[in-house]
């Protein structure tokens, strides 16, 4: 017996998702010890997450019991934060999960899923995975969304449209006005706000009038839980009550649960250091264009993609500053072979990889 014959054929020629290498695996590989690594490779927030979470997590002590399905303290505590009543929202395991949820309750063999690369790489490995056929429609050449086409495709075919706002890599954002003249196809639009609390724009108060518009957000990047894994969608309370009939019953653990009413206890402190990653933000994108041969694209984000000019490589540069160990995002295709993408750290971190990349500069 083959393995191999059994598993479905549509996955077996799948290409894989490309994750970051784990920083203790790099810091390994390149022979540095783990607090010489500077990560800025996984859009991660450099100040960790609430100390209320670490104290509530240390302090809980039901972790035995299953967590509640209906996920009832979770919701409780985020209708209060988006503004939205709980029968909106649906919480997942990162919002990973929401995204692989939207694609189980839609798409199913052969049916048409849209992506507009370049984008984050988990829409179409997910609608894959469903048995999805993936049609692309690239961005302008400044990353920005080919609405007409969009909206054109989308009247003839396609179920579902995956758009994040900001976008990763590019750090761009969708318009209002853009977002409603393709939710009026009438077909599914998913804006995966993951970064919204840097951006603070939101279309979420489209959800009352479009019952097609489902918002994802996650605490991985402004809550510092990227490890925990939570995220959640805002949609009409139809969707949600969908997503929630098909989720696994405990898709969101207990120390994710507590870690994140922790969280929304101490926003004014989670904020903060929001405010502190725009404030460095801007200081990094600033000496990013200083160095001359870097074009960096305004970002609504946390990390800032750049252009490598003519001259150098970016592939080289990203290889040769992981042996200083410094960890920058590369995309291995075509669309990105050029480009580089940066997060925010803090303001040492913004140091350490302007002056690697000036010393990469002066190698060539
Ligand atoms: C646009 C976008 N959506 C979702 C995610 C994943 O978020 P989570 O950690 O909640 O699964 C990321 C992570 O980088 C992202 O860039």
């Amino acid at each position: 017996m083959k393995i191999k014959d059994l598993v479905r054929p549509d996955l077996l020629s799948m290409k894989s998702y490309t994750p970051i290498e784990p920083v203790d695996v790099l810091s390994r590989r390149v022979e540095l010890p783990l607090g010489r690594v500077v990560k800025l490779d996984g859009n991660e927030n450099p100040y960790g997450c609430s100390p209320e979470a670490y104290a509530a997590l240390a302090c809980y002590s039901d972790y035995h019991i299953y967590p509640d399905p209906e996920q009832r303290d979770l919701k409780q505590a985020l209708a209060q934060y988006v503004g939205f009543d709980a029968k909106y929202i649906v919480c997942g395991s990162g919002s990973d999960d929401l995204i692989d949820l939207v694609n189980r309750l839609f798409v199913g063999p052969g049916d048409e899923v849209i992506n507009c690369p370049p984008t984050f790489g988990m829409y179409p490995f997910s609608a894959e995975i469903c048995g999805a056929k993936v049609i692309n429609i690239d961005r302008d050449s400044q990353f920005v969304l080919d609405v007409p086409n969009v909206v054109r495709v989308l009247e003839n075919k396609g179920k579902v449209l995956f758009i994040a706002s900001p976008n990763n890599p590019t750090g761009n954002l969708i318009s209002e006005q853009e977002l409603v003249e393709i939710l009026n196809t009438g077909k599914i639009v998913v804006v995966d706000e993951a970064y919204f609390e840097f951006s603070r724009v939101t279309v979420a108060n489209l959800v009352h009038s479009y019952s097609n518009l489902i918002i994802l957000r996650t605490f991985s990047k402004w809550a510092g839980l990227a490890g925990l894994r939570v995220g959640y969608s805002i949609s009409s309370p139809e969707v949600a009550g969908y997503l929630m009939k098909i989720k696994q019953p405990y898709n969101v653990n207990s120390a994710a649960k507590v870690a994140v009413l922790a969280s929304l206890h101490d926003i004014d402190y989670l904020t903060a250091n929001v405010q502190k990653i725009i404030t460095e933000r801007s200081r990094l994108f600033d000496k990013l264009e200083g160095l001359g041969w870097l074009k960096p694209y305004p970002s609504s984000a946390n990390f800032v993609l750049c252009l490598v000019l003519p001259g150098q490589q970016a592939r080289g540069i990203w290889l040769r500053l992981q042996q200083r160990g410094i960890a920058i995002r590369y995309f291995d295709n075509p669309r990105l072979k050029d480009y580089l993408r940066i997060s925010v750290g803090n303001s040492d971190d913004t140091d350490a990889v302007i002056e690697a990349l000036r010393a990469e500069y002066r190698r060539n």
